[in-house]
């Protein structure tokens, strides 16, 4: 049975023409679904604290599933649990279907194409959400985020988790130098650009990001209504882990942050 949700909301949209281009399904097309081991971490962390407050998850939302990475290891990680994966993009919800189709996962899975913000609690409250490879640093501006991290909570039952990551501002030299160096420029007021903000083109289509800090992230889910599980950089969490990590990576934050 299809998900009832709202058609796609054009203001909230902001990129969608770079994530329907066929290059950006491609880029994150993918043979074999899996996890990164961190999400993998992610995901047993959440599942714990569900588990403790709720049982085993009946509901879960991959927001963001793009051609569909994550579903199959979610679904199986979740296997009393319907699944509602959600797109901002019809080419990638397209790329999704015929993917589960192909990998033979699609049963008690609905695909449907929505902007995060839009989704409602059509059918139950869910156990779990996931919004994976930096779902949140593609929405912008900070009302927006704002918008789509409150439906999320809408989402959940109260102890239900979000588990997700973020684009980071503090990670390779040359990126760090960037936000201090924008951060200066907007308190000397020589610019009004919102610090973390970052624009880049791809095949004529404008994307907007935005780099988090630990502590804004941390009172934007203050704001709208979770408590933080776990909320740290992927540096730290690889050390944590016994994992090695690139002086060159992007340093993402991760997060499990549970509806109050
Ligand atoms: C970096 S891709 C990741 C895709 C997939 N989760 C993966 O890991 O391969 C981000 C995905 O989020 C989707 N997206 C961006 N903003 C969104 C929004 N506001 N609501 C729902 N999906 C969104 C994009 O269309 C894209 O498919």
């Amino acid at each position: 049975m299809p998900l009832e949700h709202e058609q796609p909301d054009p203001d909230a949209a902001v990129n969608v023409a770079f994530w329907n281009h066929a290059a950006s399904v491609e880029r994150y097309q993918v043979r074999v679904p899996y996890l990164y081991w961190y999400e993998e971490v992610l995901l047993g962390i959440a599942l714990a604290a569900i588990r403790d407050r709720l049982g085993a998850p009946r509901l879960v939302h991959i927001v963001g599933c793009g051609p569909g990475r994550e579903v199959p290891p979610i679904r199986a990680a979740c296997p009393d649990a319907r699944i509602a994966a959600s797109d901002i993009a019809p080419a990638m919800v397209a790329a999704c279907k015929r993917n589960l189709e192909a990998w033979g996962c699609a049963t008690n899975v609905d695909v449907c194409c929505a902007p995060a913000r839009s989704l409602r609690a059509d059918r139950g409250r869910a156990e779990l959400v996931t919004a994976l490879s930096n779902v949140l640093t593609y929405v912008t501006p900070r009302a927006e985020r704002v918008s789509m991290l409150s439906a999320i909570h809408a989402l959940l039952h109260p102890g239900g988790a979000l588990v997700g990551t973020v684009h980071h501002r503090w990670g390779q030299p040359a990126k760090s130098a960037y936000f201090l160096m924008q951060a200066a420029a907007t308190a000397a007021r020589l610019s009004d650009t919102e610090p973390g903000e970052r624009l880049t083109s791809f095949e004529g289509a404008t994307r907007h990001l935005h780099y988090f800090t630990r502590g804004e992230l941390l009172a934007l889910f203050a704001e709208t209504g979770f408590e933080v599980k776990l909320l740290e950089s992927l540096r730290t969490l690889s050390r944590q882990h016994g994992q090695s990590y690139p002086a060159t990576g992007d340093n993402n934050l991760v997060y499990v942050a549970l509806a109050r």
